[in-house]
């Protein structure tokens, strides 16, 4: 396949960018597949804590990227427009890495957008379907890829499964159940400042994950959901529903119920707890899906706690995100995470690399080709693919501060979601 060597732009410098998403594009950048790189964040904080991590620097000796703002500044000085003049400078057609809370994902892809360039969002893209319908349509007239970081869909067991359901080895989807709950400690987090219940709920924050997955796995479409929360305050006192459960009906009558919270017992093994679980039904007999998400048959005791939770037994996960020893300098990272920012990444270079020296209209042409054939593949999720998770979210924010309220989702005329009256 041939690849172009785009430069890249972090916009925010929070967990998921030291966890996934810099490690993932440092590597790259020293495999050469990615050229400069930039981090920018509301203020110098943040980066001044990804610059001095000792696992970055463990696992990527000698690299670095530009901060913006400039660690010279002050930790609090806040810089909320930054990013508007970082993307003005940076060449066309280069990859802008989208990592700032849900609330702003529809604002800075916007942006990048307009500023030419190729997008990757960490999930979900945002929050209802207009705007997912708007980015996509922009996106499109202009030649440009944008992808949603729904990275379960590379995880094997994720793709094992969408091939046997596609070859009807489990019978149709009747009835799952799908948990996601994440460790206390995230409530000391930087979450307990925008994690409040007017703007988003653990069902949007984690259960969107096995929504996309289900859909993924299936292609069953969702037609009507309701989500319940349970309200709790962060140490700052910020009130955020710290508890959801959500019932997801499907197109073929199927349901799914997701469970999501921030409550995983830091002293646990987990270090967080979720997994799914299908049972579909066959001309004569049950068919069945069930992935243990959190524990992978990987047990290790440490000496001392380490990482955030800091419990000493844990069940580790090899398959997600790791650092490894590998034939180069420091670690290598592994596991779907990895692969699935490297995959968007990859699919934008591509993009570059086969319209390089075309004339603009073929370019443009050609290139719209290619997002349609991502769109298409449906591996990586795009606006087109994956939009029914904006509907999803929309409704379910609907229904969540409602107690629960019905919420249906409609596709004719167009896509839209509507409180159920009756
Ligand atoms: N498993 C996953 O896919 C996964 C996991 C965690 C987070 N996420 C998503 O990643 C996003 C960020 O989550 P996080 O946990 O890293 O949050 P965080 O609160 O730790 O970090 C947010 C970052 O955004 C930056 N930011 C905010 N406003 C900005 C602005 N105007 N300009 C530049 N930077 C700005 C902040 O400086 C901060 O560095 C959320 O959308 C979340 O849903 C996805």
């Amino acid at each position: 396949m041939k690849r172009a060597n785009l430069d890249v732009t972090i916009i925010g410098g929070g967990m998921i960018t030291h966890d996934l998403i810099l490690p993932s594009v440092y590597h790259l950048q020293r495999l050469g597949r990615v050229g400069k790189l930039t981090v920018c964040a509301l203020n110098s904080a943040p980066l001044r804590a990804l610059i001095d991590s000792a696992e970055l620097q463990q696992a990527f000796p000698g690299q670095s990227f530009e901060a913006e703002p400039s660690l010279s500044e002050e930790p609090t000085r806040m810089f909320p427009c930054l990013y508007e003049e970082i993307l003005a400078r940076q060449a066309p057609h280069q990859a802008v890495i989208v990592a700032v809370p849900d609330q702003f994902h529809y604002k800075v892809v916007k942006t990048a957008l307009r500023q030419d360039q190729h997008v990757l969002c960490v999930k979900p893209l945002v929050l209802t379907y207009d705007q997912a319908h708007e980015l996509e349509q922009l996106a499109r007239d202009w030649g440009l890829f944008v992808g949603v970081e729904y990275h379960k869909r590379f995880d094997r067991r994720s793709l094992m499964a969408k091939r046997h359901y596609a070859l009807g080895h489990f019978g149709e989807f009747a009835m799952g159940e799908a948990k996601l709950i994440e460790p206390w400690y995230y409530r000391h987090s930087n979450f307990q400042k925008w994690f409040t219940c007017d703007k988003t709920d653990p069902f949007v924050y984690v259960g969107c994950h096995y929504v996309d997955l289900v859909y993924f796995i299936t292609g069953l479409k969702p037609v009507a959901l309701s989500v319940s929360g349970v309200k709790g305050r962060f140490p700052n006192g910020n009130e955020g529903y710290l508890w959801s459960n959500g019932r997801v009906r499907y197109e073929n009558g199927a349901l799914l119920s997701v469970t999501d919270g921030l409550g995983y017992p830091d002293d646990a093994a987990g270090s967080n707890d979720q997994g799914l679980l299908m049972y579909c039904e066959g001309k004569n007999g049950g068919g069945m899906i069930e992935h243990r998400d959190n524990d992978r048959g990987v047990r290790y005791s440490f000496l001392e706690g380490i990482g955030c939770g800091g419990s000493k037994y844990n069940y580790v996960s090899p398959d997600f995100f790791r650092l490894v020893p590998w034939e180069g300098p420091g670690f290598k990272p592994v596991g779907y995470g990895y692969e699935s920012v490297a995959a968007h990444l990859d699919a934008m270079s591509r993009i570059e690399a086969e319209t390089d020296g075309l004339p603009d209209e073929a370019a443009l042409a050609r290139r719209r080709e290619l997002i349609d054939e991502i769109d298409r593949q449906g591996l990586l999720a795009t606006p087109a693919n994956s939009f029914i998770n904006e509907l999803v979210v929309e409704a379910a924010r609907l229904s969540i501060v409602r107690d629960g309220a019905w919420v249906d989702i409609r596709y004719e005329p167009r896509p839209h979601v509507a409180l159920r009256t009756a």
